[in-house]
């Protein structure tokens, strides 16, 4: 960021579902949004993390950014799915021209692919980690799946400056809003993913990213009632929002959440076993798959620790031309992703 550099930056967060785009301006130290919006994609565009469906995604960004009237061309996007790996490693101490082969050498034990056809990328977390080595995270994924993600923002006309993981921009959103001494458990419930990422002291110290959203509760629903794809879906959106809908739509509306709270209870589990007892001090939700019905409850019972929905927006103002108190509360909760891109675009 120059002396004429742009002072905006913007996310773009595709998802299964749909593709959200935040932009935020800085000034000095505080940030705004100055434009949110979302573009729903059809079903089948992004399968398994994988964009089937090139065109929809051109069509939905070049829909959704123009309708939002996006002057800027750089975006910040970021990576999800099986096919991202995530891991922290510890590593012999190593002088700083050394540590990308050492990483990449590294990086083999735990890449599932073939080497040639990955990128590796990494954060020295601390340079003094437990047993006097540094603490690393290690961030692997196919270089095809990158760049078909890429091409389909350059199609629609950007470039995308920065490809970051989901789990790190749900961090950078919880970091810029909430004090970082407690540390959180921030989870995000997507169509087809339940991203977890326990921070503490500003560090992601567990994080998982496992097969699990909304959209296996509107499969089970087109099933059991015998409707389309797109009618399910209306019919568990809008029979929660209006708070009457079949007792079946109501059973499997429960027994979804208590399954994602239970999915969240086993990794926190594990987190905690693995940590010798370290726990997340609260939970924050985030995503559209946690607007189901009573979910925060459910979540908080099942956990055993107090539970909200992640709200982006406690310490990021909204640009009061573009946004109302009911438009704010609308977004919050499938902001914090988006959000988080567009901070990561700011100290990338
Ligand atoms: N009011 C609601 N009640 C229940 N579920 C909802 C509600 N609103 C949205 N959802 C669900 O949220 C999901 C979409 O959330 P989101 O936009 O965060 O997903 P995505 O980013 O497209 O998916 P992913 O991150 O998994 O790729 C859908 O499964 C949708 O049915
Ligand atoms: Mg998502």
């Amino acid at each position: 960021m120059g002396l004429f550099g742009s002072k905006t930056q913007i996310g773009v967060s595709i998802g299964t579902s749909s593709i959200k785009v935040a932009e935020l301006k800085k000034s000095g130290k505080t940030y705004s949004l100055e434009h949110f919006g979302v573009a729903q994609l059809p079903d089948e565009t992004i399968v398994n993390r994988e964009i089937v469906n090139h065109m929809a995604v051109v069509d939905a960004l070049r829909g959704l950014a123009g309708e939002l009237k996006i002057k800027g061309r750089g975006v910040v996007t970021a990576l999800s799915g099986a096919a991202v790996i995530v891991k922290k490693i510890l590593l012999e101490q190593t002088p700083d021209g050394e540590l990308d082969d050492a990483i990449l050498w590294e990086a083999e034990q735990y890449v599932p692919f073939d080497m040639n056809e990955v990128i590796v990328d990494y954060q020295v977390l601390s340079k003094n980690g437990p047993e006097g080595k540094m603490e690393i995270v290690l961030v692997a994924c196919k270089r095809a799946f990158v760049e078909s993600y890429k091409a389909a923002i350059r199609d629609a006309g950007f470039g995308a400056t920065c490809i970051d993981v989901d789990l790190f921009d749900l961090q950078n959103a919880f970091e810029r809003n909430y004090p970082p001494e407690t540390p959180a458990a921030l989870v995000d419930i997507g169509s087809s993913s339940l991203k977890i990422v326990v921070c503490a002291g500003g560090q992601p110290v567990f994080s998982r990213d496992a097969a699990v959203g909304g959209r296996a509760l509107t499969a089970e629903i087109q099933k059991h009632m015998n409707l389309s794809f797109q009618e399910a879906e209306m019919l568990k959106i809008d029979a929660a929002a209006r708070g009457q809908m079949p007792q079946e739509v109501a059973d499997l509306m429960r027994i979804a959440a208590e399954n994602i709270a239970a999915e969240i209870k086993r990794s926190l589990d594990f987190f905690s076993a693995s940590n010798s007892g370290a726990n997340a001090g609260y939970i924050l939700l985030s995503g559209g798959g946690a607007n189901l019905a009573a979910l925060p409850k459910v979540v908080e019972d099942t956990c055993g620790l107090p539970t909200q929905i992640l709200n982006p927006f406690v310490q990021i103002a909204c640009n009061p031309k573009y946004f109302t108190e009911e438009s704010i509360a609308a977004i919050a909760g499938v902001a914090a992703i988006p959000v988080g891109l567009a901070l990561r675009g700011f100290s990338a």
